[in-house]
């Protein structure tokens, strides 16, 4: 079809982001929805799946308000959070808000993984990946262990984008990118790991089938049209994680490539031709949404969740005002590197990686009389950079240094961000002509599995081109050497309690 449209969808935490992508590549219809986001403890984070399907069903029948476009939709593709942990009953109603990517209650549930399988080589061997409480196994564990009413009810675990599409499809499935993040799938043999179902006693019947991130794996049923708008019998392709659907959405799927992504998380991820594990398991190793590719990625918990936070908390009298993050960045970029001393650890929800700790919480150190807002800006998206530059360390240190990173999300936006990513990891960033993320990268998914492209790689090739590199100042990236020390050194005050002398506290 001439004027063929594929939509994709993006079921993050801060929103749900559907737009509508030409054959050509071009954007021709974008629509968000807020996302509201439940801390019911500190270190706590749930959503409701059915806010994921209401915001959805409200972005989707905003971008489809001309009834024509409907028509010449081909295909859907879903990219979500990952992790997050959709527990459903036999009816496939849902028994309780998930648990997400970003909630760290489960610490004793992961000892127990851990143990269970007999440590962490075994780990390693059986799901390239240590056993931590943002992944969806431990959760379950929770659920059975601290609501044993709910356990009892529970017939399938799903996740994020996977629950849209069963209330889409009213198929159940999944594809490898997400499988891998559930600590049940071994990304390395690509299917479930039956080895550590029967480690920790649960049935392979508790997760769904597997299939291709660009194969139709259902169809909008009647019902869902009549929610939507979308004409009955829309393929659905399975889609991705949103990590890999937002690397395919800037093209890197292909090994020697790397995106620094900032979403209500901040990850770095270099997609490789096999499994590739950190011994230290600081990174996490996952399946990609090209078939026979993986990537290695670190994840910070909080990046432009940690901004999000400290702009809603601390510039109040912004709300409401045009372009607000704007403005905050503004401010910071009058002060100077390093903040005028101030440093800020961005561990509200504990971190993943380098640290592996539930625990840990945020500081802001060297504060003073003589310090603004302006500076704990600065400080706020210096300290993201500096957590995002660990991962990038890690990269480099496994062997898969980037030449580049590309960009995307919050951190491709703002000028200043970039600017600040390549003066601290001292490489050269890039971005492309698309700044959708992953929404899409589903979109291009959606487009392979209709038949618009064989294959990503080439979905990639017609679609995006990149921008010139931005090169790192070399003086600037001295400076922020010795203030990445200070980074790792400040690491002490987001430890529980604020202090590591066991005299004290
Ligand atoms: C990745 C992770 C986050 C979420 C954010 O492991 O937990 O990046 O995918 O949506």
């Amino acid at each position: 079809m001439a004027d063929a449209l594929f939509l994709g969808l993006d079921v993050g935490t801060s929103g749900v982001k559907a737009l509508l992508m030409t054959e050509a590549g071009a954007v021709e219809a974008t629509a968000t929805t807020p996302l509201p986001l439940s801390t019911p403890r500190p270190g706590w984070a749930e959503q409701h799946p059915d806010t994921w399907w209401d915001a959805s069903l409200t972005s989707i029948r905003q971008l489809l308000a001309p009834p024509q476009s409907a028509r010449r939709v081909l295909a859907v593709g879903i990219s979500g959070q990952m992790h997050s942990s959709v527990f459903l009953d036999r009816a496939a109603e849902v028994i309780r808000p998930a648990l997400l990517w970003c909630d760290g209650r489960t610490t004793a549930e992961c000892a127990e993984i851990t143990q269970r399988v007999g440590g962490e080589d075994r780990l390693r061997e059986w799901v390239c990946n240590p056993a931590l409480e943002g992944f969806t196994l431990p959760k379950v564990l929770w659920l059975k262990h601290h609501e044993p009413a709910a356990f009892a009810r529970l017939a399938t675990v799903l996740l994020a984008k996977d629950f849209v599409r069963l209330r889409l499809t009213e198929t159940l499935g999944t594809e490898p990118s997400d499988a891998s993040g559930t600590l049940m799938f071994d990304p390395a043999r690509v299917r479930w790991s039956r080895d550590m179902l029967d480690a920790v006693g649960l049935p392979v019947a508790l997760v769904p089938e597997v299939g291709g991130s660009s194969e139709v794996l259902g169809h909008v049923t009647p019902a869902a049209a009549g929610l939507t708008g979308l004409v009955a019998g829309t393929p659905v392709v399975g889609g991705g994680a949103d990590n890999a659907c937002g690397a395919a959405g800037v093209g890197a799927i292909t090994p020697g490539e790397a995106v620094a992504s900032w979403g209500t998380s901040g990850t770095v991820l270099a997609p490789t031709a096999e499994p590739r594990v950190d011994p230290a398991l600081r990174a996490h190793t996952f399946c990609h949404v090209a078939s026979g590719v993986w990537y290695v990625m670190g994840v910070v918990l909080s990046a432009g969740g940690a901004f999000a936070w400290y702009r809603d908390q601390f510039a109040r009298d912004l709300a409401g005002a045009d372009q607000p993050d704007m403005r905050l960045s503004e401010e910071a970029a009058a002060i100077p590197p390093g903040a005028d001393g101030v440093t800020f650890l961005p561990y509200l929800q504990g971190e993943r990686t380098p640290h592996r700790d539930a625990a840990l919480r945020a500081a802001f150190v060297g504060l003073s009389l003589a310090h603004s807002r302006a500076h704990l800006t600065r400080a706020v998206l210096e300290g993201v950079c500096f957590a995002l530059r660990d991962s990038v360390s890690i990269l480099q240190e496994l062997g898969l240094a980037p030449s580049h990173l590309l960009l995307t999300g919050g951190g491709a936006r703002s000028p200043l961000i970039r600017r600040l990513q390549a003066d601290v990891f001292g490489l050269p960033v890039s971005t492309v002509n698309r700044e959708e993320g992953p929404a899409y990268g589903a979109a291009l998914l959606a487009a392979v599995g209709a038949g618009a492209f064989p294959d990503l790689a080439a979905a990639v090739r017609r679609t995006l081109t990149r921008e010139p590199l931005a090169y790192p100042d070399a003086q600037a990236h001295r400076a922020y050497q010795a203030l990445y020390d200070r980074f790792r050194a400040s690491y002490p005050a987001s430890r529980p309690h604020g202090n590591t002398d066991p005299r004290i506290g």
